[in-house]
Order: structure tokens, then C-alpha cells, then sequence
């Protein structure tokens, strides 16, 4: 088993995460309950920040929020000085709720509604990504209309598609998201946003992927970006902002690779090597550089707790270890097959005797959380700790069955504390009505 940085087994033969004991965290909060390493989201943070700050100069991360949000997130993003993606009204009122600086939001989607647009105007939002051939229109009316220029990026689609361990280069106009350079639809959205009175160009967007580990992808992305920079040069547009996106990887199961803090600072400053020497070798304007990772700052950071329950075996089939969470608190394997690791937490030092699999509570047979793992004995009552689990769970859980969203708790040198509380019954149902129809 392969434990993430912020994990050890301590003297009782428990995973402990971020200093504290996952037997005494399940104790006192319960479970299912997702557990947030607040220690090691702020190295990832800082170690970005710094590789950007000290291998380029001008730039910064901006912590893709679609990831897992909420305040105390967004609160440890103030601290640390990073900007912050967002993609919808809930996370810009969420994010400005803890008094972010809303100037350091990038704000992206591909069908803003008015709504949002509204609300990314009175909160202060920096810059606007126009991804929508109407976005420079409604932005310019909106930026008007509160007697302000706005400042914008224009997403585009720079042909290189990554996905975990390879690439490919495509001339692919198929996409909800950004412009094809290809095409020409990325320079007619720009010049677009160059007409209007109340937008200000201030640079590109790309993002071509998830959970990428083949560094050769996005120094391929620096080269065609680069390149379609010297071209709008040449017409006479200045390019101040490059934003890279998201996309770095994170170490999920054993097919993956394990980057640790000093690797990030390795792939980031790569990035920002090959971006320099496009820069000089292209004789272009060097840009403010922005990346934009969600997965790779709080993916590792969390687990999630289970206590396990019912035990079927099906002699010379499966073994199915049932849990008391499911496709609810983590809907990625029934999305998209996405894998997992997990140990017994309160047995975290025993060997592994059987394979077995893990499933879920809810009314689906899809909601398998892990297929085949080898894991102790369980039985009723043991802890299950799921790896990875701080990306994309939370930020995707459901109440699906009327389940309640597990809380969230930050540990932090043995200390905890919510990031967000239960959720009751109660809450659940608070929205609920009976129509009076007649
Ligand atoms: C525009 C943009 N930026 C950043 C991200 C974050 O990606 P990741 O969490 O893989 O780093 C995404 C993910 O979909 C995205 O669409």
C-alpha cells in the first residue's frame, strides 16, 4: 500500500492522517465522513506558488474550486495568496462569503447565466473567461450597465488533448468548452471582445485535461499557445495573461505515478522552463502565467471514513464488504470506473487475506466503490479509509436515496474541526412542499 504524505500508521495499528488518529476522528464526528489533510493542501499551495514565483516571476495558481468547495477552502486560499477558479454563482457567493478577494477569481463556464453574470459584477470578479459566442455581448452589457471595464480571458482550444498517461493532437472542433485556433473561431472571439467599450483582453485560456502525469503534453500546449500568441502579435493583439488550466495528476492506485510536494515544483517549473524559452525563442511579450489545478491541491489531501457493515459472500463469485457511504458521497467509480485504494484503518498494520469488494448503500448495483481489493478480514464494525477521495467527491456528492452529505472535517497537526457540518434529515427535507395544486 502505497500511503500518501499526509498518512502514517501510528503505535495502535491505526491510520492516522495530518497527525490524528482516523479510529478517534470516526469516534467523534462519525461516518461516513470525509477527512481534509489541511497541512498538505496549503504545501501544495505554497509549493506552486513558489515554483511559479521563483522559476518564471510573474504569475500564480489559481485553485480550480470546482474540486471541493466551500468556505473553509476558499479561506485557506486568502491565506495562502492564490487565486481561485470558480464556475458558478454558488461558489462565487461561497468564495466571497469569507471575504476572498473576488479581484483574484477567474470566472469560467460556458453558459454564465444572467444570474451569475450579476452576481460576478456586484462581488467584484477580476476576470471573466468568455467561452460562449455570445459571453463578450452580455459580458460587455453587464460590465456597462455597473459602469466598469472588464477585465476577460478568452478560452480557446488549442488541439492537444490529455488524458492520464498519454496525449494526442487533435484538429477537434467537437467541444462545449473554448474556441478552435484551428478554426480561426478563437481570433473572431477575440477581435469580438477587442470591439466592445466595457471588456479588456487581457490574455488566453486553454485546459486540456485531467489528470495528466505526461509532462510532454502541457509543454505541447505551451508551444501551440505560444505560437497562436505570435500570430495574434502579428495582427496587432497583445496577449498579458497565459492560464494553462488544470489537470496535474494525483496518485489515485498503484497505476498512477506518486508525485509528492517537490515533484509539483518539478512539473510546474518544467512548464515554466519550456514556457520561457517560447517566449525568447518566439520573440513574444513574456505573459503573466496562470495554472489552474483543483485535483492536484486537495485530491490527496482526502480520505473518506466508512464503517463497514454487511458481509456477503458469494462462494467462488465475490465477496462484497458493504459500507455505510456509497455513490452519494463519492459518484466517480459509477461515472466514469474511476479506482481506489483503501485500508482498514483501524486494522491499518494487518496483511491483507482476501480480495474483496467494496460496495456502497444505495439502491444501484453501479455503486461499487472499489473492485477487488485486498484487504484484511472485515467485518461489521471495522473502519474503511478510502485514498484520494478530496477532489470531485464531495463537490459531487448527491442525496440520492435521501442520503445525508457526509460532514467534512480539516485535521491539522492532530487538531480537527469542521469544514462542514452534517447534514441532518431535516436539511434534506427543509426545501420539501406539498404543491397546493387545487
Ligand atoms: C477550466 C478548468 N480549469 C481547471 C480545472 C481543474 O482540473 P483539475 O482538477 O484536473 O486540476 C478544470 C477541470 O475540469 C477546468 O475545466
Amino acid at each position: 500500500m502505497n500511503y500518501r504524505d499526509t498518512m502514517n500508521i501510528n503505535a495502535a495499528g491505526h491510520l492516522q492522517i495530518g497527525g490524528a488518529d482516523c479510529v478517534e476522528l470516526a469516534e467523534k464526528y462519525g461516518t461516513p465522513l470525509y477527512v481534509m489533510d489541511e497541512e498538505y493542501i496549503r504545501s501544495v499551495c505554497r509549493a506552486f506558488k513558489s515554483t511559479i514565483e521563483e522559476t518564471y516571476g510573474s504569475g500564480n495558481m489559481a485553485y480550480a474550486s470546482k474540486a471541493f468547495s466551500c468556505k473553509a477552502i476558499y479561506n485557506v486560499m486568502k491565506e495562502e495568496g492564490a487565486c481561485i477558479d470558480v464556475v458558478s454563482g454558488g461558489e462565487i457567493f461561497t468564495a466571497a462569503s469569507v471575504g476572498f478577494d473576488m479581484g483574484k477569481a477567474f470566472f469560467h463556464g460556458n453558459n454564465k447565466t444572467d444570474g451569475e453574470l450579476e452576481l460576478a459584477m456586484r462581488a467584484g470578479v477580476g476576470t471573466i473567461v468568455v467561452d460562449a459566442s455570445d459571453d463578450a455581448e452580455r459580458i460587455d452589457a453587464f460590465a456597462r450597465r455597473f459602469g466598469k471595464v472588464q477585465d476577460v480571458l478568452v478560452r480557446v482550444n488549442p488541439g492537444v488533448e490529455a488524458h492520464t498517461h498519454s496525449y494526442i493532437q487533435t484538429a477537434k472542433v467537437d467541444s462545449k468548452f473554448g474556441f478552435s485556433v484551428k478554426s480561426g473561431a478563437a481570433t473572431e472571439a477575440i477581435k469580438d471582445v477587442l470591439s466592445r467599450k466595457n471588456l479588456r483582453f487581457t490574455g488566453l485560456h486553454c485546459h486540456i485535461g485531467s489528470q495528466i502525469f505526461d509532462r510532454s503534453a502541457f509543454a505541447l500546449a505551451v508551444d501551440v499557445m505560444t505560437d497562436y500568441i505570435a500570430q495574434l502579435g502579428a495582427l496587432g493583439i497583445s496577449v498579458d495573461t497565459l492560464d494553462l488550466g488544470g489537470g496535474f495528476g494525483v496518485h489515485y492506485t498503484e497505476e498512477d505515478p506518486k508525485y509528492n510536494v517537490k515533484e509539483y515544483c518539478e512539473y510546474v517549473s518544467l512548464l515554466t522552463r519550456t514556457l520561457c524559452d517560447c517566449v525568447e525563442r518566439k520573440g513574444i511579450k513574456k505573459p503573466y502565467f496562470v495554472i489552474e489545478p483543483g485535483r492536484a491541491v486537495v485530491g490527496e489531501a482526502g480520505i473518506t471514513l466508512y464503517t463497514v457493515g454487511a458481509v456477503k459472500d458469494i462462494p467462488g463469485v465475490r465477496k462484497y464488504v458493504a459500507i455505510d457511504g456509497g455513490m452519494t458521497d463519492n459518484i466517480r467509480p459509477a461515472l466514469y470506473e474511476a479506482k481506489y485504494e483503501a485500508v482498514l484503518a483501524n486494522r491499518a498494520a494487518e496483511e491483507a487475506q482476501e480480495v474483496v469488494t467494496i460496495a456502497g448503500k444505495c439502491c444501484e448495483s453501479g455503486d461499487i466503490i472499489i473492485k477487488d481489493i485486498a484487504l484484511p478480514r472485515a467485518k461489521r464494525g471495522d473502519l474503511l479509509a478510502v485514498f484520494t477521495t478530496g477532489a470531485y467527491c464531495y463537490s459531487m456528492a448527491s442525496n440520492y436515496n435521501r442520503n445525508a452529505v457526509p460532514p467534512v472535517v480539516f485535521v491539522r497537526g492532530g487538531k480537527s474541526g469542521y469544514a462542514i457540518r452534517p447534514q441532518t434529515y431535516e436539511d434534506i427535507a427543509r426545501l420539501d412542499e406539498i404543491p397546493q395544486t387545487e
